[in-house]
């Protein structure tokens, strides 16, 4: 066996309504002038906000409490600048991200230009890596989807140069994460399946990633098990209580594997993608799998009929019942299975093409030959 490292630095709790028992246990992390950045609305709507306000105000060592709620999905590096802005007139102290991916994301990225003397710029234009000055973070998600509660990166989009990338380093790993499926129980059925197909993607990726562990192959076959059997069971009944907690507990453990396998070529594709057309980011690699999966399968194919098999409980063989198995999985879910369903168009390709950055090698497929634009054409 290759030796490995494992990287889970962010404490967590997982439980159904266990946010007021781990609040408690995290007094004193919530020191100083405590910032949440939420994406608003809907959850101001169902009373979870002040909810959370509520049972932050008991901790002792909270002075003052502050709210930024201007973050919208694919958050915008221009929000980005107005909440680290806010939070340096309020001296905050600790960040909490409460919301879905775009919140915590958010959050993180406003808790490292808090701590910064430098623009934030330097950081996600220029890719310096954050230091040991970025603020503590507490992710609380409400999707069960993203993982960035465990993930070292935070995804923002650039409006102006119609640039979705990240910041990334080790200072961007949550202190702590509360994972908590009550809030999960009244996300509508679009977004269940986008996140939740966004865990089968971390899931399948960190499977075939060329920086997989048996640790980590271990938590991808388990959650696209998990996927397999709840994500079905929620499309017919969102209530499904039991199935809420289970998509949960998957989102956590690929949270895990981002920091420690990362994912493949669906989510360097899907950033361009997202940047261009304002899609979410679950619809964009919905479209981008099965065409994707086709060239995976010729460079792991071993791993990936196992991780249809897992997805579908049937004996799957070979490139066409793999594609099928996957394309099958997306249409149940209801979500887009080619770009033209997101309103691309064939002369888009070339240039999302040429914006596709990061790191290529993970994926066994990028031997093949112009993989990018292929699988992008396949995908139309
Ligand atoms: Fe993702």
């Amino acid at each position: 066996m290759q030796p490995y490292q494992l990287n889970i630095p962010t404490k967590a709790y997982f439980g159904r309504n266990i946010l007021k028992e781990a609040l408690k246990d995290l007094e004193s992390m919530l020191r100083g002038n405590v910032l949440v950045v939420t994406t608003g609305r809907s959850l101001i709507r169902m009373g979870y906000t002040d909810m959370l306000i509520k049972m932050l105000e008991q901790s002792v060592f909270t002075e003052k409490l502050f709210m930024f709620d201007q973050i919208s999905a694919n958050p915008k590096l221009s929000e980005v600048r107005k909440g680290i802005q806010f939070g340096k007139q309020k001296n905050i102290n600790v960040v909490v991200g409460f919301g879905g991916g775009s919140a915590m994301d958010a959050a993180k990225a406003i808790a490292v230009g808090i701590g910064a003397n430098e623009e934030i710029e330097e950081f996600y234009v220029h890719g310096k890596e954050p230091g040991e000055e970025t603020l503590p973070v507490l992710a609380i998600p409400t999707t069960a989807g993203t993982g960035s509660e465990f993930s070292k990166a935070a995804i923002i989009t650039d409006e102006i140069r119609k640039k979705k990338s990240g910041i990334r380093g080790k200072a961007l790993y949550p202190a702590a994460a509360v994972v908590d499926s009550m809030f999960t129980e009244s996300v509508p059925d679009r977004i269940t399946m986008e996140t939740g197909f966004d865990v089968l993607a971390h899931a399948i990726e960190s499977y075939v990633s060329k920086a997989a562990s048996p640790y980590t192959q271990m938590q991808s076959e388990y959650a696209i098990h998990i996927v397999g059997k709840y994500l079905p069971l929620l499309k017919k009944d969102l209530q499904n209580r039991e199935a809420r907690e289970n998509m949960s507990f998957a989102s956590m453990i690929m949270g895990i594997n981002l920091g420690n396998a990362s994912t493949a070529l669906p989510h360097r594709l899907q950033y361009p993608l997202g940047a261009h057309t304002d899609t979410s980011h679950g619809a964009g690699l919905a479209a981008l799998f099965t065409a994707w999966a086709g060239y995976e399968w010729v460079y792991s194919q071993e791993r990936m009929e196992r991780a249809v098999q897992l997805l579908t409980g049937e004996d799957r063989t070979g490139k066409e019942r793999i594609t099928e198995g996957i394309r099958t999985f997306i249409k149940m879910c209801g979500l887009p299975s080619t770009l033209r369903e997101l309103g691309v168009c064939e002369s888009e390709l070339e240039t999302f093409a040429f914006e596709v950055s990061g790191n290529l090698e993970n994926d066994l497929a990028s031997q093949e030959e112009n993989v990018i634009l292929k699988i992008y054409q396949e995908a139309l």
